[in-house]
């Protein structure tokens, strides 16, 4: 029985994760009921790694070369998340698909931010694409994983306007802030959701 327990979590990163520490100031803040149990790095320098350690958060850090295979480094991740009662994954510019290994462990729990209007500009460098086509509208796109590159499952989406002069940087910065404030949302109804739903079933069993 969950009642009073946190659902925890899981962020995977292999960068800066400035949308990690969104999440994490969220929680921090008991904004969101929820316990990152786990940071998952594929970059041990990453300055991810820096952030999770300054809000005392688990690190899994690993380097893919020192595994055979995706099958088997993805093996000891779900290990660790299994050991840490982990629910719920959100990748949080996190460079790798995610392989089977992953999706079977957590079927419709891995969740990706993408910084476009998902499907256009889907893979590397969604915000370059967007200024080399010189769109007017861009944005956020938060989706559930599936085997492919950015697509699966749209949750949430929000548009960010394209001026004339920008530049990718001021792009960057414009798409950063909005998915700071909507990651930290969707994983807050994501979570909220799973707690009503294991309720209902709980409920159920009793009854
Ligand atoms: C974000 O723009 C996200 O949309 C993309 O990778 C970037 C990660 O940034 N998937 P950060 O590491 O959270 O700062």
């Amino acid at each position: 029985m969950r009642k009073g327990q946190l659902t925890k979590i899981a962020v995977f990163a292999s960068g800066s994760g400035s949308n990690f520490e969104a999440i994490a100031e969220q929680i921090t803040q008991g904004k969101i009921d929820a316990e990152i149990a786990l940071l998952v790095c594929d970059k041990p320098d990453a300055y991810a790694v820096k952030r999770a350690e300054k809000h005392h958060i688990p690190v899994f850090a690993f380097r893919s070369k020192e595994y055979s295979s995706k099958q088997e480094f993805e093996q000891v991740i779900v290990k660790k998340l299994k050991d840490a009662e982990v629910e719920f994954i959100f990748l949080a510019g996190y460079m790798r698909l995610i392989g089977e290994t992953l999706l079977e462990a957590y079927p419709e729990k891995i969740v990706n931010i993408h910084p476009s209007l998902l499907p256009a500009f889907p893979g590397k460098d969604a915000i370059g694409q967007a200024i080399n086509y010189k769109v007017k509208i861009t944005g956020v796109t938060v989706h559930y994983v599936d085997a492919g590159m950015d697509t699966g499952p749209i949750i949430e989406q929000e548009s960010v306007r394209v001026s004339n002069d920008e530049s990718r940087e001021t792009l960057q910065a414009k798409i950063q802030r909005v998915e700071h404030e909507l990651y930290p949302k969707v994983v807050k109804q994501l979570v909220a959701k799973t707690v009503k739903e294991e309720e209902i079933d709980e409920k159920a069993r009793v009854n």
